[in-house]
């Protein structure tokens, strides 16, 4: 490999580190930064669409049920999120007005290529988000929408991810400008926002050593219990899916509201759960769902910012306090800080991060 790791001791390690700069880059890409609006993208209109369908394998297929929350509520526009093995071979239905867009860090995963094969065939408009420009995706894509995060090294997804979610955004708000739901001062809210990212998010790396300290008392369990509501649940199934990936533990995530549904039963004295508790219009029921688990023993690490922070003193056994974000980047800072947390276990573990065993960076076969 040419990619230097640089001081760092591995290339998750390095990449999580160069998410802010490449955040930035991708947003900038999709932003005027003097008028504080996107850009609008030849080809693309969300005016006429009746439905967005969005499909992915792995971090990638996250990413998008993360946006789905962003295009709802700014753009009133439908999504469906698929994972792209169940997509195409469920003989999907498509509907006239449909847009679907594929997601792929390296654009040649097998299944989301042919998933894409199969809207392409049906007559649907395909977009391809891509890290990788001159993939079979983005080659065979009807228009290429990039994300700007430099070649990704290490197995586990970090800044493809983070970017992905940064062009995401962007696309949710110029569909929200397309179709009239967001105004001049909204969407200039909204891109003044996203340019804040990257300085947010290094201050939100700055908790690393913090963060590692939790490591260990993580280290020693066999399961762990990852909860979020709202567009921080997908990125609980992503916190899961991290710290299987590379530590081995056993993890799963899951809506805080279905916590009485099942996962309840799971918790006993001692086992780690941690909470994505923004301070939003949502959190008090996130904090009820964390006086739940921790009456009944668990071991809460919440992920907070500063007013989560100080209503959860006293409630959960550990607090990691990251800033403030909007409505679009808060899911980037908490996205820094769960895979710092993943990647610290897996060191502690000695497990090998860059290469973990049975994964490999991109499925091209099935
Ligand atoms: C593999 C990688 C994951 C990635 C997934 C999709 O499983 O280990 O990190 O999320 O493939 O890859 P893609 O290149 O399509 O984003």
């Amino acid at each position: 490999v040419l990619a230097e790791k640089g001081n760092h001791r591995h290339f998750m390690e390095k990449e999580i580190h160069e998410q802010p700069e490449m955040i930035g880059r991708t947003v900038s890409h999709y932003v005027d930064a003097f008028e504080n609006r996107v850009h609008d993208i030849s080809g693309l209109d969300f005016r006429g669409a009746s439905r967005l369908v969005i499909v992915g394998c792995g971090t990638a297929a996250y990413a998008g049920e993360i946006a789905r929350y962003w295009f709802g509520s700014l753009a009133r526009l439908a999504v469906e999120v698929e994972i792209a093995s169940e997509f195409r071979y469920r003989d999907p239905v498509f509907l006239p007005g449909d847009i679907a867009l594929f997601i792929s860090q390296s654009g040649e995963t097998a299944d989301t290529l042919e998933a894409m094969r199969l809207a392409a065939a049906a007559g649907v408009q395909t977009l391809a988000l891509v890290n990788t420009a001159h993939s079979t995706i983005a080659r065979e894509a009807s228009l290429v929408v990039p994300t700007l995060a430099g070649p990704e090294i290490g197995v586990a997804s970090t800044k493809a991810f983070t970017c992905q979610l940064s062009a995401l955004a962007c696309l949710a708000v110029l569909a929200g400008r397309h179709r009239g739901h967001l105004d001049r001062a909204q969407e200039a809210g909204h891109v003044a926002s996203l340019l804040a990212a990257p300085g947010l998010m290094v201050r939100a790396i700055e908790s690393e050593d913090e963060i590692e300290k939790l490591a260990q008392g993580i280290a020693g369990y066999p399961t762990v219990l990852y909860l979020g509501r709202n567009q921080y649940f997908p990125l609980a199934l992503e916190a899961a899916l991290k710290l299987k990936e590379i530590s081995y533990i056993h993890a799963e995530g899951y809506a805080a509201g279905e916590l009485k549904h099942g996962p309840i039963a799971l918790i006993e004295e001692g086992m780690p759960v941690i909470v994505i508790a923004p301070h939003d219009a949502l959190f008090d029921k996130t904090r009820s769902s964390i006086q739940q688990v921790a009456s009944r023993g668990a071991h809460v690490i919440a992920l907070t910012d500063p007013d989560g922070a100080s209503a959860l003193a006293g409630e959960a056994a550990r607090i990691v306090t990251l800033p403030s974000g909007s409505q679009l980047t808060s899911v980037l800072l908490f996205a820094s800080a769960v895979q710092l947390l993943a990647y610290h276990v897996a060191v502690y573990k000695g497990t090998d991060v860059d290469q973990p065993r049975n994964l490999a960076k991109s499925v091209t076969v099935e």
